[in-house]
């Protein structure tokens, strides 16, 4: 198991485009999926980029069971998804709470496109394409913003709605990272 140190806001790193991944099922490729893995479960992420432990591919992984850190979502499947291609079906938006690890302690409301299509690859090479609402999709969205250099933060309408967890949510059981 190896856990890998996750970067910070304000590293120059994560605001960096990350580059596509030339060749899929490699030894290099399982071991960089292997380790965002452990780091994720380590620290109860949602997800993770690969460009959040300093690898500037497009690399990204998520997935929720039943997550002490967003304890009112809906289950999301363990994906990995490799060189991404999101399409945005339908005008309709929706706000809601993100945290990201490379902002820890922290959550804010973020605009996000309700339904969205996503396309890419997993480790193996087999394709990847779903079509998915709500959390997942905002999830996804966000994961996929990393690869640009995007953090949550740059998206916040309004910064009154952003802020530390505990003063946000104050005397509720949320995990803060
Ligand atoms: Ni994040």
């Amino acid at each position: 198991m190896t856990t890998r140190t996750v970067l910070r806001m304000g590293d120059p790193r994560l605001l960096e485009q990350a580059q596509p991944v030339a060749e899929l099922d490699t030894a290099e490729l399982h071991e960089l999926i292997a380790d965002m893995q452990d780091t994720m479960a380590a620290l109860n992420g949602a997800g993770l980029a690969a460009p959040q432990i300093g690898v500037g591919l497009q690399v990204v992984i998520f997935g929720v069971d039943h997550n002490p850190r967003y304890p009112d979502v809906e289950p999301v499947p363990r994906t990995v998804l490799i060189n991404p291609q999101l399409t945005v079906l339908g005008e309709e938006m929706e706000e809601g709470w993100e945290g990201c690890l490379s902002v820890p302690g922290m959550r804010g409301l973020v605009p996000r496109h309700k339904t969205v299509r996503y396309r890419g690859f997993d480790q193996h090479g087999n394709s990847v394409d779903r079509t998915v609402t709500g959390f997942h999709a905002r999830v996804v969205q966000h994961e996929c913003d990393h690869l640009a250099g995007i953090l949550y933060p740059m998206r916040i309408r309004d910064l009154r709605n952003f802020g530390f967890i505990e003063e946000l949510f104050p005397g509720q059981d949320i995990v803060a990272d």
